[in-house]
């Protein structure tokens, strides 16, 4: 496994420092976090990096971080994941992503995301991979759609983590089969 992936305009590679301040950036945006409970603060964001640095360490694959090729621009991050909870489709891994906006309509997550697959066809072997959404995200659906992943109505759910009540607790499940 070689820790990192390469596509024509991306490079998922492993965090760094420097990508540090890009991303609490992109995850103080509302609208970036806008399907999520919060925008997270400096702390919270720190946070969460060190943990999908960590989760690369540990496995040699996760949540890269996401970089252009052209400029070295860090834009967020794509990758795979074991799903941190329990649900009717778990033990599984999701595919998952989060760019800064000013890298939103470039085809980027999409492209990033083949890579990633084809990482957990070809090195993990997996025979499927998932993703989850709250219901009205649409443009992260619309990456889950291009990606040839599909979803039936019966597999949605309500996410364990958010309290009974709450707008975003109702998600989708959109599976791929790899083999
Ligand atoms: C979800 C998210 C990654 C999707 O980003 P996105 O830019 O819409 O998706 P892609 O990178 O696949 O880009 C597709 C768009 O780029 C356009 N595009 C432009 N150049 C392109 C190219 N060379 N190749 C492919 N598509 C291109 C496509 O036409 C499409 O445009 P459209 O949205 O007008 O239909 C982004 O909205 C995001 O980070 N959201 C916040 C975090 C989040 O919700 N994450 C998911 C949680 S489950």
């Amino acid at each position: 496994m070689t820790g990192r992936l390469r596509t024509d305009r991306l490079l998922l590679r492993p965090w760094r420092d420097t990508d540090l301040a890009p991303f609490a950036a992109l995850n103080a945006d509302p609208e970036v976090m806008r399907h999520f409970p919060a925008p997270l603060t400096r702390t919270e964001s720190d946070a969460l990096a060190h943990r999908l640095a960590d989760g690369i360490d540990t496995r040699g694959w996760g949540l890269w971080a996401l970089e252009t090729v052209r400029d070295g621009e860090f834009i967020g991050f794509t990758g795979l994941s074991p799903v941190g909870f329990d649900a009717h489709f778990t033990p599984a891994v999701e595919i998952g992503w989060r760019l800064a906006r000013t890298a939103w309509g470039r085809g980027h997550a999409t492209e990033a995301a083949r890579a990633a697959l084809a990482f957990a066809s070809d090195e993990l072997g997996l025979e499927e991979v998932v993703s989850f959404t709250a219901t009205g995200n649409a443009r992260s659906r619309a990456v889950m759609a291009r990606l040839g992943m599909t979803r039936t109505p019966h597999d949605d759910f309500t996410h364990p983590s958010l309290p009974p009540g709450h707008p975003l607790r109702p998600h989708v499940l959109y599976r791929l089969q790899l083999r």
